[in-house]
């Protein structure tokens, strides 16, 4: 059984008199231990489609529908309270900015106490003390951290902290919005490297979701390309980099020199994001599309189902 179904989801956005179509009618499938990684250009919904997953955006501005299964229960309509446990204690977040939410002025370990005490509120002060030090040194922190402020930290080792609270409670799946983009490189890959050491010791599955296309081909088992709102793309990383099937995937693909071809702005798709606000009568990526044909302006390509748990949203992805 899949750990985290999501069936049809879509996300409006509402502004004003207007309406984003930000993610729409997107499904797939997450199994217990895998690996995901969610690409696609600035404002294709990729940060939509995790913050509505966990309902972390205001009812006021976003509606969400579809269904959202994490292990029989549907997050978009359990009780708050429900949710509340399971975002803490199954399924944990990490963002680009997470370190902005702790206070800079206590010290990072009795900020890390204090979470921690939050869920489980019988443990006494050893034990949590023990469990701080056991999480810092999971993520490669000295102990020593315990006791610093967050201004005495690099940036490295924020977000090793973060890692370090998301990991706080065993999650089953934790997702990683942009967590390590703001690192340099070689940081980058010592924390995605241990990120990886972690899931196989503790067997959790996790979404990443980066602009870097070889951040997924190093660390992720499958791939997830977004455009525009809509899942383009789905398949094991393997099958989808030796052979893109979707016209705007192999452009992405394109634009990363270490994959394929040479480095820079996607080649071959000239042009931007269509209006989400504006519902479009054939295919949304058609105005860009290298490779459209007569029907792609007129119809509404579905989601082919190729072998190996591939999809792809394209009118000609059958017949290459
Ligand atoms: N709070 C909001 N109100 C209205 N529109 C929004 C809001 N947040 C995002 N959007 C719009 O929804 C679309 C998807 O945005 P989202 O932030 O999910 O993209 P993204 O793929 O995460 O981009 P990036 O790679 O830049 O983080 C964009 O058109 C964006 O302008
Ligand atoms: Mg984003």
């Amino acid at each position: 059984m899949a750990l985290l179904s999501i069936k049809n989801e879509n996300v409006i956005y509402k502004v004003k008199n207007k309406n984003i179509h930000a993610v729409n009618n997107v499904s797939f499938d997450i199994e217990p231990q895998d690996s995901l990684g969610i690409v696609g250009e600035s404002g294709s919904g990729k940060s939509t489609l995790a913050l509505s997953m966990l309902r972390l955006l205001p009812k006021k501005i976003a509606e969400v529908s579809g269904e959202v299964i994490f292990e029989d229960k549907n997050l978009l309509t359990i009780s708050e309270d429900e949710l509340r446990d399971i975002r803490w204690k199954e399924i944990s977040v990490v963002f680009q900015k997470s370190m902005n939410s702790l206070s800079p002025i206590h010290k990072i370990g009795s900020q890390m106490s204090d979470i921690y005490m939050l869920h489980n509120k019988t443990a006494s002060k050893a034990e949590v003390k023990n469990k701080m030090t056991e999480l810092l040194e999971l993520v490669n922190l000295p102990p020593r951290v315990y006791t610093m402020y967050q201004h005495e930290l690099s940036g490295g080792m924020m977000q090793r902290v973060s890692i370090a609270l998301s990991l706080m409670h065993n999650p089953k799946l934790i997702i990683m919005d942009e967590a390590t983009t703001a690192l340099d490189v070689i940081t980058q890959g010592q924390i995605l490297n241990e990120i990886k050491e972690l899931e196989k010791r503790l067997s959790i599955a996790r979404i990443m979701i980066t602009h870097d296309m070889s951040v997924v081909a190093n660390t992720c088992k499958k791939i997830a390309v977004m455009y525009a709102g809509y899942l383009v793309e789905f398949g094991y990383v393997k099958d989808v980099i030796s052979d893109p099937k979707h016209p705007y995937t192999r452009g992405l693909l394109k634009s990363f020199p270490t994959l394929k071809g040479e480095r820079g702005v996607l080649r071959g798709i000239s042009g931007s994001l269509p209006d989400l606000s504006v519902q479009h009568e054939g295919c949304i990526f058609e105005s860009r599309c290298p490779e459209r044909s007569g029907v792609c302006n007129k119809e509404k390509p579905g989601t082919v189902i190729l072998e190996n748990g591939r999809m792809v949203m394209c009118h000609s992805a059958g017949r290459r």
